[in-house]
């Protein structure tokens, strides 16, 4: 749940970097769900999955090396926790495609389009854009784990779901640090321009995954209606208003994101 105060702002990334590692060495005790079970996957599934595994690949370099320039070791070390999270969440989409008998594209436009907009920016822009992705992601992901018929489907997005989960915050938190010394109003306006970008991103997203999220029970109107919800209290709490995400609860897979019901 997220909570009224400031009072972890002072404390550095170290709880961060702590409940990344935590996950990581969870994630090794687990291992990977059973592939050799196969997927049945819909062609409209495949279609949807093959785009987001595009768009979780990446190496990271440019979020990397503006998180060092930052000059936050914990941060940083943080950061490069947070790129091999989604970089597993790469392999995990390419290893279901597999197992569903499809392959991996090698690339898509939104993806070249979100990357190249992402390397003209500075870190802040960088994280906002990155945060509409994971804004989208969030819905999308609970569809899947939810919706989705085949059960190595939805415990892959079940995964990945809990991950995205914990990220966004991560990012939040950033942010919130980012814009602290900009005049209000400024920020406001950032964080309600950040708004408008994601709702247009979920429509457009909604439409190109239109088939697929429908083959999980979603709507293309709730995917939008709930994406724009949810992305009320992040931007509060970007903007720096009374209100904090929780920090991340080390080794128990609890996070301090709040549901959207
Ligand atoms: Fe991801
Ligand atoms: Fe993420």
């Amino acid at each position: 749940m997220f909570k009224k105060g400031r009072d972890r702002e002072t404390q550095g990334y170290g709880d961060w970097v702590r409940a990344f590692e935590a996950e990581r060495e969870r994630r090794a005790r687990r291992g990977d769900p059973a592939w050799e079970r196969g997927a049945r996957l819909p062609p409209s599934l495949v279609r949807s999955l093959q785009r987001f595994q595009v768009g979780e690949d990446g190496d990271g370099a440019e979020l990397l090396g503006k998180a060092a320039r930052a000059g936050d070791a914990q941060y940083t070390a943080a950061a490069h926790l947070f790129v091999a999270e989604e970089q597993n969440h790469a392999r995990l989409l390419a290893l279901l495609l597999e197992a569903g008998g499809a392959r991996t594209l090698e690339s898509h436009w939104s993806d070249t389009v979100f990357v190249r907009l992402r390397r003209l920016l500075g870190l802040r822009l960088e994280l906002l854009v990155l945060m509409v992705a994971e804004a989208v992601a969030l819905r999308y992901y609970r569809a899947l784990r939810d919706g989705g018929a085949d059960p190595l489907l939805r415990e892959v997005a079940g995964r990945i779901l809990a991950d995205e989960e914990r990220h966004v915050p991560f990012h939040c938190r950033r942010l919130r640090e980012g814009f602290a010394r900009v005049p209000r109003p400024a920020r406001y306006a950032v964080t309600g321009g950040w708004r408008l970008l994601l709702a247009g991103a979920a429509v457009l997203v909604a439409v190109d995954h239109g088939a697929a999220l429908r083959r999980c029970g979603v709507t293309r109107s709730v995917f939008v209606r709930d994406i724009v919800a949810s992305s009320a209290v992040m931007a509060a709490v970007i903007a720096g208003r009374d209100v904090t995400f929780a920090a991340p609860a080390v080794g128990t897979g609890q996070h301090g994101y709040p549901q959207v019901a």
